[in-house]
């Protein structure tokens, strides 16, 4: 939610105008109600904000700023204090116009903070609670009480060390009194070739390059220019120059720098030939399987996790398993339930992460927590997690951004390796989030002896051929197209799963509200009985995942609940196995997926429901990879 970018170059020659509006290009669906610039240069500070998509901000420069610009700010915005205008967009400047700064996050005393700042004679332009954060900077780099930071500021000249020092100094005395969460990003006139940058509970990366720096919300800002990042930790303040990265702890002491690499090539961030994002990573999920899948078992046979820093004997006392996530994540979590609580014996809960904290829930040292998270940024699974650790239980991170928040808060991680995911609609995140749940299922089942070493080979087998079947449904996907064109007046769409199916159910109805704007719930299947049938009407329609026929109880009973729909009069669009004729008499349609173990079908079964998604967006004329009102990776509670 919100992105931020920064850039600080050696000579002008860099660019960094370009460098941040490229940057914002990539981070865009972090937000796009609206974006600016500011960039410092020897003759002062320019800003130039617009609102709507960053296009207007392209426009709106349109080569404008200084062509002298040694440092750049930049920020595209999702509004949470005040109206998306130009005026509440970033950066917003402090009294003096020194200091132009960006803010990812919520400032929760920001009206206290105001009003003291109005008292002592300030004035505001905005209504954001940004803008109390530069003019509190300001004042504080004026004030001769505020402390000095006297450390050495990594390649910085003569001319830039004691603004950057008292720049450094300021942003901690600032970052003392807010409450709330914040990266904030500052350039000032006084020292044109400097960022100096703090965050807390909110996500920020630096970039190191060749005479040159980045910063950025998470590597996709800077990923063409280098892939060597480097973590900034809780409440640490970083000032980076074109020669040198200076993190300082809460302390006041400057920390070594924890280096790390970008693993993806830059070009899986871009969209290549494909009409949109989403249509390309509903595509990529073969490859996003096969890779979360790679090199998972040792010599020995035993299966084994990216980091993991909980000893055997702790997960072998774990008396319940919660997994938490939000919105795609946590319905990736429900379908991993059946595959764990089937595996291991273990009870697992599945809840949201925004919920979690607030009632209570039963948690000890023999809680293991799984939280997954494409971004590994999102705030409301980072409080939760917070909340399991205070209360002893064990948090192990699924999550598909390496260095990002949730991984480095857990003590365990197991990355899925689906690459970057743009489109604000989840797609190859989800695919990959339940396959490394199985893995994890399976690894735990090891780890208590649930499974022996061949039934875990076996199940791992199986799992290997989703990637092949995936790309199956992918090969046929002209049909789900065909059909999705035929929907654009559809006013509400219900969906319904039993079992396993019934979380795809949910991730089915959960697309088609995201991109289409069109009124959509899933139902268990069983459940339709107990309200929503009363719902059905002439030509509702009714999206099932029907269960394979190899597990009778469950198939049968769903061909019951299609009987149910269609007698009164709903259109019936089935996704059923291939062979599987029996349907064929309750369907206005079927979209086929490949016989498969019962565990393993939400991998299939949810592909057509994205394509379905994707098309009927698409032939709505809506913008499919960043919807209205959303964000993708969302940075506040
Ligand atoms: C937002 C996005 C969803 C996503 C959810 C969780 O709501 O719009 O697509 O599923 O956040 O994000 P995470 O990064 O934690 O998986």
């Amino acid at each position: 939610m919100c992105g931020i970018v920064g850039h600080v170059a050696n000579t002008p020659s860099q660019r960094p105008r370009e460098v941040v509006l490229d940057g914002l290009a990539r981070l865009e669906y972090r937000g796009y109600d609206s974006a600016g610039i500011a960039l410092a240069s020897g003759g002062g500070l320019e800003a130039i904000r617009a609102v709507g998509k960053l296009a207007n901000l392209r426009e709106a420069i349109d080569g404008a700023g200084p062509d002298d610009a040694l440092a750049g700010i930049g920020h595209t915005r999702w509004a949470t204090h005040g109206r998306p205008t130009v005026t509440n967009a970033h950066p917003h400047r402090s009294e003096d116009g020194a200091f132009a700064l960006v803010h990812n996050g919520i400032i929760e005393n920001a009206d206290a903070l105001r009003a003291r700042l109005i008292d002592d004679g300030a004035s505001f332009a905005s209504e954001t609670d940004t803008e109390v954060v530069v003019h509190l900077i300001q004042r504080a780099y004026d004030d001769p009480a505020t402390p000095a930071w006297d450390g050495d500021i990594a390649g910085a000249d003569e001319a830039t060390a004691p603004a950057a020092r008292r720049l450094v100094a300021a942003m901690r005395a600032v970052a003392d009194i807010l409450e709330g969460t914040f990266t904030l990003l500052v350039v000032t006139e006084h020292a044109p070739g400097l960022v100096v940058a703090a965050r807390r509970s909110s996500p920020l990366v630096v970039g190191l390059g060749e005479n040159e720096n980045f910063l950025g919300s998470d590597v996709l800002a800077f990923v063409e220019h280098t892939s060597r990042a480097v973590e900034i930790g809780q409440d640490h303040v970083v000032a980076v120059t074109a020669d040198g990265v200076t993190v300082i702890d809460p302390s006041g002491a400057v920390v070594p720098l924890k280096e790390y690499e970008v693993d993806f090539a830059s070009d899986r961030a871009t969209k290549g030939d494909w009409p949109t994002f989403m249509d390309k990573e509903i595509n990529e999920q073969p490859r996003g399987v096969a890779d979360t899948l790679a090199d998972r078992l040792d010599s020995h046979g035993h299966l084994t996790l990216d980091e993991i820093r909980i000893p055997e004997y702790i997960l072998r006392g774990v008396d319940k398993i919660v997994m938490l996530g939000c919105g795609t994540a946590s319905y990736a979590g429900q379908v991993a339930r059946y595959a764990i609580e089937h595996w291991c014996r273990i009870p697992v809960e599945v809840e949201l992460s925004s919920e979690f904290r607030y009632r209570d829930p039963v948690v000890t040292e023999k809680t293991l927590v799984i939280a997954i998270s494409q971004s590994g940024e999102t705030m409301d699974t980072i409080q939760a997690i917070r909340h399991a650790r205070e209360q002893g239980a064990r948090v192990v991170a699924v999550v598909n951004t390496p260095g990002s928040t949730i991984s480095r808060e857990s003590d365990a991680v197991l990355l899925t390796h689906a690459g970057p995911e743009i489109a604000v609609a989840s797609t190859k995140a989800f695919t990959a989030q339940v396959t490394a749940c199985y893995i994890l299922g399976l690894y735990l089942a090891q780890v208590r002896g649930n499974k022996y070493a061949e039934e875990i080979a076996d199940y791992m087998d199986k799992l290997a051929e989703a990637p092949a079947k995936i790309q199956w449904i992918l090969d046929r996907a002209e049909t789900v197209r065909q059909f999705a064109r035929t929907m654009v007046d559809a006013s509400s769409v219900i969906y319904l799963g039993r079992h396993v199916g019934f979380p795809v159910a949910l991730e089915g109805a959960l697309k088609l509200k995201e991109i289409c704007y069109i009124h959509a719930e899933g139902f268990a299947a069983g459940e339709l009985k107990h309200g929503p049938i009363a719902l059905v009407d002439d030509g509702q329609p009714v999206i099932v995942i029907v269960p394979t026929p190899r597990r009778a109880e469950l198939h049968n009973k769903v061909l019951a609940n299609i009987q149910e729909v269609r007698a009164r009069g709903a259109r019936t669009i089935l996704v059923a196995e291939e062979g599987d004729s029996s349907v064929d008499a309750f369907a206005d349609i079927v979209f086929r997926i490949p016989p498969t173990p019962t565990l393993y079908a939400p991998l299939l079964a949810v592909v057509p429901l994205q394509i379905f998604a994707c098309e009927l967006a698409t032939a709505k004329g809506l913008d499919v990879d960043q919807p209205r009102n959303l964000a993708k990776s969302v940075t506040v509670e």
